[in-house]
């Protein structure tokens, strides 16, 4: 085994360090040399550092055998206990070997005496700083130390070899040598000066809050953010921190385990009276409020204190218009907008049961002036990359969202309770069917289970997961997609599979929609503006553990088994408009097509949608096709999907496709000439972006990501759409907005307005122009029912049903 030695400059101000040296290393005799070293050259080059400038070494300067240090490295379990002669270092045991390279990276580093480390990945983070996640730890700051005591500043990054399979955590790591950059010019670790009041005295607090208000009332708009912490299982605020400054920030506390009755207040009257000055300032109209994923917040102010806090910026939402598709959770967001960062997320869940309750209420006065810098530099990035329209539209959507998820919806109790049974039975079913046919009882909800019964008993091939990065990382799957391969390999196992794919289905139902917690006749759940990359709006339980992920219930698909079809009917029955109401849903149709269509600009594809006629069959002429391949495979190919996909999906030879294909093409060529121009988008800029000005910046291998892009824009364009018609109907008091799901909102009105908002939100729809040289608007279908979401009918029928019932007003 070849000893393979750090390298660099004498007093190089930054060392690197790896895991272990690979075969190239092994041969060149120097580390990181290799595929991964080209990496870390390119990526030190785009953050303006010079390889040569630093000294790169690793963990172990042995090759491990297969490459795999973890046999090297143990955390001991029942199961896999340490091997013997394996010696405890930090939480794990090592190799006695290991333990010896770890002692000679010790007098490496204090032989060269950088100003900062940089652990290149989990294991150099783990040996040096006993940390474990590097997701987590990444960019931030922290100390290491040696065994002789001496500290040295520590930046931990990934490992190049993990960006090249995970190639969007690149601009993660040149963002975190940038950082390095310019922490390599001085030793020291400068924490940042924060002024932290925690524990506070009742006069401390209001005089800081009667301090606050007396600015506001002065006539400042003054910038605050709040962040609140909560236990949600109990219903309790535990705390609500303000921060006024990137530096000062104060965290009220509500309940204390030190104190004997658990409240921090020794007294309702000095609890009502802070609860009121923070209800004053929250909602004066002078205080911007900042904050990170501020519907959480805003709706536990909304249910617990009874006022509307409608955020002057959400830093949530800041990330998601400028960068859509990108992580956006405040301690990622910290690590790549702030000066100073470190990692302090970990221990903060549970905060009220065990650990210092300091701790806690320091973190929350950090998530303040986190989210204070964030704030600041998101502003610049909108403005840097022309989105601030954009982003003024997004946080326009935050009141409406809010009014939804604190009215909901109205739910037939008794119904729900019904189904819920119902199911029950079903999935009953369905399991003696599952437990017949495999002769045993099986979970069909647990992948470990159905993995052992379909790759280790009845030995099929096993089906990896597409979304795997690389063949040897791609994990092995039963999800539904890999259940369609096992019925194609294996015909007998087809009804089986189907069963296994109904009880999941089912199960969902079950358990996210009709067992859901909450009021008994009313659904209530949370709303998210950032839960898609598209702008599409997600749905999921509000943060009271209340309410259903909405999408489960929508997203269907034809394909579906008539049972689950059946359910999913009845389960929009249980959403019933209120007393005295009409429930509306409005629906824009064939969107996505139009918008393809008007990108491509192609005239004769634009008067069939115009003239209405079946499109579908129309264009199954053109390609010589039945209307229902047609369907497919335009569909296919408008979005990018090459010949042999086509072919795989259609049934078709792939030289019957790529001929389809050609004659789609010749009829169509807009299409194409769309195809290229985003593609040469995509090079150039790596960005895309739709007629609104809305951008989506791929981080990922640009070949990797055309089809997404493509798709990106019909359906950012229709999610904009909707969220503009959405916000013109908020303005509209009469009119009650109840869901988005999917392209489709769900509205109320009273009896007593009869079918005049039909026309208005109609006239709100055909308004909404997309911005095309030729523009374009999409319509939409309206359906009603004065019964419920699910028995909506056209207008033409509402009005028959409605003059056999007599509702009044209506007609
Ligand atoms: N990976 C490492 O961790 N070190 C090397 O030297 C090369 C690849």
């Amino acid at each position: 085994m070849r000893y393979i030695h750090g390298s660099g400059p004498d007093g190089a101000k930054i060392l690197l360090v790896g895991e272990a040296p690979g075969e190239q290393e092994e041969f060149a005799g120097k580390p990181f040399v290799g595929t991964a070293g080209g990496e870390l050259d390119r990526e030190l080059a785009d953050a303006g550092i010079s390889r040569h400038s630093c000294y790169v070494t690793n963990v172990v300067k042995h090759r491990p055998p297969g490459n795999d240090i973890s046999q090297w490295i143990i955390s001991p379990t029942k199961k896999r206990p340490a091997p013997t002669g394996f010696v405890p270092y930090r939480d794990r045991y090592v190799a006695p070997s290991v333990k010896e390279h770890i002692e000679d990276l010790w007098r490496e580093i204090n032989a060269v005496q950088p100003n900062v480390i940089v652990p290149l990945g989990g294991t150099a983070l783990w040996v040096l700083t006993g940390h474990d996640s590097i997701t987590s730890w990444r960019g931030s700051i922290i100390e290491t130390k040696g065994e002789d005591g001496r500290t040295f500043k520590c930046i931990p990054t990934y490992h190049p070899a993990a960006v090249l399979r995970q190639y969007p955590w690149r601009w993660d790591a040149v963002q975190d040598f940038r950082r390095v950059r310019a922490e390599a010019e001085f030793p020291q670790i400068k924490d940042p000066k924060w002024n932290f009041l925690i524990r506070p005295t009742y006069d401390a607090t209001i005089g800081i809050l009667n301090w606050l208000l007396a600015r506001l009332d002065g006539g400042e708009s003054l910038k605050l953010v709040v962040d609140i912490e909560t236990i949600p299982r109990a219903l309790q605020l535990a705390c609500i921190g303000l921060g006024w400054s990137k530096t000062d920030a104060i965290c009220i506390p509500f309940i204390s385990r030190s104190a004997h009755d658990g409240n921090y207040w020794p007294t309702m009257l000095e609890e009502m009276s802070i609860i009121q000055l923070l209800t004053k300032i929250l909602t004066h109209p002078f205080c911007r409020v900042v904050g990170q994923n501020f519907l959480y917040d805003a709706t536990w102010l909304a249910f617990l204190w009874g006022f509307r806090c409608v955020p002057w910026m959400d830093t949530m939402l800041a990330q998601h218009t400028a960068y859509p598709g990108k992580e956006k959770a405040l301690d990622y967001i910290s690590s790549i907008y702030c000066t100073f960062y470190r990692y302090w997320k970990d221990e903060s869940k549970e905060w009220h049961l065990k650990g210092d309750e300091a701790i806690y209420w320091t973190y929350n006065c950090q998530d303040c002036a986190y989210t204070w810098e964030c704030a600041e530099v998101l502003l610049r990035v909108l403005e840097k990359r022309e989105l601030q329209e954009q982003f003024d539209f997004q946080m326009s959507l935050f009141a409406p969202a809010l009014d939804m998820m604190i009215r909901g919806i109205r739910e037939d109790d008794n119904q729900r309770r019904q189904l819920y049974n119902i199911v029950d039975k079903q999935m009953q079913r369905k399991l003696k069917f599952i437990h017949e046919v495999f002769g045993h009882e099986v979970n069909p909800r647990s992948p470990v289970q159905l993995k052992a019964l379909f790759y280790d008993d009845l030995k099929i091939k096993p089906v990896l997961n597409r979304k795997g990065m690389k063949k040897d990382t791609a994990s092995i799957s039963v999800n539904d997609e890999a259940l369609e391969i096992i019925k194609k390999r294996e015909p007998v196992l087809v009804p089986v599979c189907e069963a296994i794919k109904e009880y999941r289905t089912l199960g969902v139902f079950k358990g996210n929609v009709l067992g859901t917690e909450g009021p008994r006749d009313r659904m209530l759940c949370s709303f998210n503006l950032a839960g898609a990359e598209t702008f599409r709006w997600s749905s999921s339980q509000n943060p009271f553990g209340w309410g259903a992920n909405m999408q489960n219930i929508a997203k269907l698909q034809v394909e579906d088994p008539p049972d689950v079809q059946a359910i999913a009917k009845e389960i929009r029955r249980l959403f019933i408009p209120d007393e005295g109401m009409i429930l509306a849903k409005f629906d824009l149709e064939k969107a996505d097509l139009q918008v393809v269509v008007w990108e491509a600009d192609d005239m004769v594809l634009k008067q069939r949608l115009r003239e209405r006629v079946d499109i579908h069959a129309e264009n199954a002429k053109d390609i010589g096709m039945s209307r229902q391949m047609a369907k497919t495979f335009v569909h296919l190919t408008n979005y990018g999907g090459k010949a042999i996909t086509a072919a795989k999906s259609c049934g078709i030879t792939v030289h019957a496709a790529e001929h389809g294909q050609k004659r789609w093409f010749q009829a169509h060529p807009g299409i194409l000439d769309w195809h290229r121009r985003v593609e040469a988008q995509l090079q150039s800029t790596r960005t895309v972006a739709n007629k609104f000005g809305y951008k989506r910046f791929y981080f990922d291998r640009i070949d990797s990501v055309f089809n997404e892009a493509l798709a990106w824009i019909p359906q950012s364009t229709v999610a904009i759409c909707i969220n503009k018609t959405l916000k013109a109907v908020s303005a509209r008091r009469e009119i009650q907005l109840l869901l988005q799901v999917h392209d489709e909102i769900v509205v109320q009105w009273a009896y007593s307005l009869g079918l005049a908002p039909v026309e208005q939100i109609n006239a709100i729809f055909n308004s909404i122009i997309v911005p095309y040289e030729d523009p374009l608007i999409i319509p939409a279908e309206c359906k009603l029912s004065v019964k419920s979401w699910g028995d909506c009918v056209d207008l033409k029928q509402f009005k028959e049903e409605c003059k056999n019932v007599c509702i009044p007003g209506v007609l």
